[in-house]
């Protein structure tokens, strides 16, 4: 990170942009199977831009402390290419789950997303405090899981044969990260 806060090297979290942009990229992401079965693991729908852009302008107007959520744009293009979000927030406990999507294929697979979770863990651990994060993967997105491990998470329970696709069932595993083993982690880096 090269310590502009929230931004990293190749991308920066920022609000959700205006609802129409919204609404066009994320009816576009839902449209990519492969993107949505490893995002979900409900059977895919295909969102109209229109329906995401009501959505998400009842959305911007509602303030919830329960859930953060972040557009995920490129440093170099300033290009928005996916979505971060921190929900289900239990103060009392400090702890909340964290969801991630990098939407546009072609920035997949090239640590976009690895620097995205990173940028969301400094967010939930140094600025709101939390204590742990957790998120569900499946057994089959394997890039999703090697990427959480780059990030420090661990994995700490199985659902098993939770979902069911083509023709066989997976696992889903629960994965964690305490902030001290991500402090730990950020100690251990080369400075940049
Ligand atoms: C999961 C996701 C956020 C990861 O972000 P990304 O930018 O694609 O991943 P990165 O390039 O940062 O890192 C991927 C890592 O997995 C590795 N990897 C890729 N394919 C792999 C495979 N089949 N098996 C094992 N490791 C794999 C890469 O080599 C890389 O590790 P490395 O840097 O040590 O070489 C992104 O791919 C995505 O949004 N996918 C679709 C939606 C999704 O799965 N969301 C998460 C649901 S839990």
């Amino acid at each position: 990170m090269n310590g502009q806060h929230l931004q990293g090297k190749l991308v920066r979290l920022c609000s959700p942009a205006d609802a129409e942009s919204m609404g066009k990229a994320w009816s576009r992401w839902s449209q990519d199977m492969d993107y949505y079965r490893s995002l979900d693991s409900d059977p895919p729908r295909f969102f109209s831009a229109k329906f995401i852009k009501d959505e998400e302008e009842k959305n911007q107007e509602k303030v919830d402390t329960g859930s953060f959520f972040f557009t995920v744009r490129t440093v170099q293009e300033d290009r928005l290419i996916g979505f971060t979000a921190l929900w289900e927030i239990s103060w009392p406990h400090g702890e909340a789950f964290v969801s991630i999507g990098i939407g546009e294929p072609e920035y997949r697979g090239r640590g976009y997303g690895t620097e995205a979770m990173q940028l969301t863990l400094e967010y939930a651990f140094e600025e709101l405090n939390l204590w742990r994060v957790s998120l569900f993967v499946f057994e089959s997105n394997l890039r999703g899981i090697r990427s959480y491990e780059k990030c420090g998470f661990v994995r700490e329970g199985v659902i098993r044969q939770a979902m069911r696709r083509d023709g066989r069932r997976w696992d889903w595993y629960l994965m964690g990260v305490l902030r001290p083993e991500w402090q730990a982690l950020q100690a251990a880096q080369p400075e940049t």
